[in-house]
């Protein structure tokens, strides 16, 4: 495995690697976690060479508190990604990645405005700039995504549309602690308490199936909503269920289409995502 930090070594090295076959790409910010490692994985089961980079990407951050807080190890990240079939780490710097300020605005329509774009507003501009810029780098065969961040996947899916790149996306599902908590960088945050506590989120969304079965959209998104915040430890920002596809709004379950609740809760100072698919 070799560690590169700039574009013109990467370059280099991946000239002499895509020779060999396909790369697969697993786009990361670091501290890694066995979810990363799922899809490292699966990138190397479906490719010849795997390529992992670990970038905290500025643009993305509509909070600069937050993006000071996002935790960063690059040492504990090599030694996890070691053994598990990546061939190239590739962790620029910021100037390497945005030698000018990127100033592109992407149009996603109402798919960015709602959920965490209604949030963080800026935040998936800043996803679509370092997703398109991190492919002209590495021009992978496929990447890799999880479908934690399902907001994230599918505007990167309709990037990738619009800017008609030759890249196929794959999506992965959601790796969870043995207690439910779906694994997230942020979870290194929280406490052990918290930790423990954060499970009643997954606990909550794994009713959904069941609850849409007798209670309305609106019903269940409520009954998510107030049992989350039943807990104590956990303040939920907004619970929704959007078609899978489009992020539109359901209001009636006879709507077609795969259906998914997604959820954002607050535990102390860590803000949490979750998602489950129903149907
Ligand atoms: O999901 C993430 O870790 C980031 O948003 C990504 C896709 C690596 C872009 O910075």
């Amino acid at each position: 495995m070799e560690i590169i930090y700039t574009l013109n070594k990467l370059t280099e090295k991946l000239s002499q690697l895509r020779r060999k076959g396909l790369i697969g790409f697993v786009p990361t910010m670091g501290a890694l976690h066995q979810g990363h490692i799922s899809l490292v994985q699966r990138a190397a089961s479906e490719n010849d060479t795997v390529v992992v980079s670990i970038f905290v990407n500025p643009t993305q951050f509509n909070d600069k508190k937050d993006l000071e807080r996002y935790p960063r190890n690059l040492e504990a990240d090599i030694k996890l990604l070691s053994d598990q079939g990546c061939h190239v780490v590739f962790a620029p710097r910021v100037d390497e990645v945005y030698p000018e300020p990127d100033t592109r605005i992407f149009d996603f329509g109402h798919m960015d405005k709602v959920m965490e774009g209604k949030f963080r507003p800026g935040h998936f501009n800043g996803v679509a700039q370092v997703v398109s810029r991190l492919f002209d780098m590495v021009k992978p065969d496929r990447a890799y995504f999880g479908l934690k961040d399902f907001q994230q996947l599918a505007i990167i899916q309709n990037m990738v549309q619009q800017l008609q790149l030759p890249v196929e996306i794959v999506p992965c599902p959601i790796i969870r602690e043995p207690n439910g908590l779906a694994m997230s960088s942020r979870n290194e945050l929280l406490s052990c308490e918290e930790r423990e506590n954060a499970a009643e989120i997954f606990n909550m969304l794994s009713h959904a199936g069941e609850w849409s079965n007798s209670k309305s959209v609106h019903e269940v998104e409520k009954s998510i909503a107030s049992g989350i915040n039943r807990n104590p430890y956990l303040e939920t920002e907004y619970v929704e269920i959007v078609d899978a596809d489009t992020l539109e709004m359901v209001t009636d379950w006879q709507q077609p289409g795969r259906k998914v609740v997604c959820v954002a809760v607050w535990c102390g100072k860590v803000r949490l995502i979750d998602n489950y698919l129903i149907g």
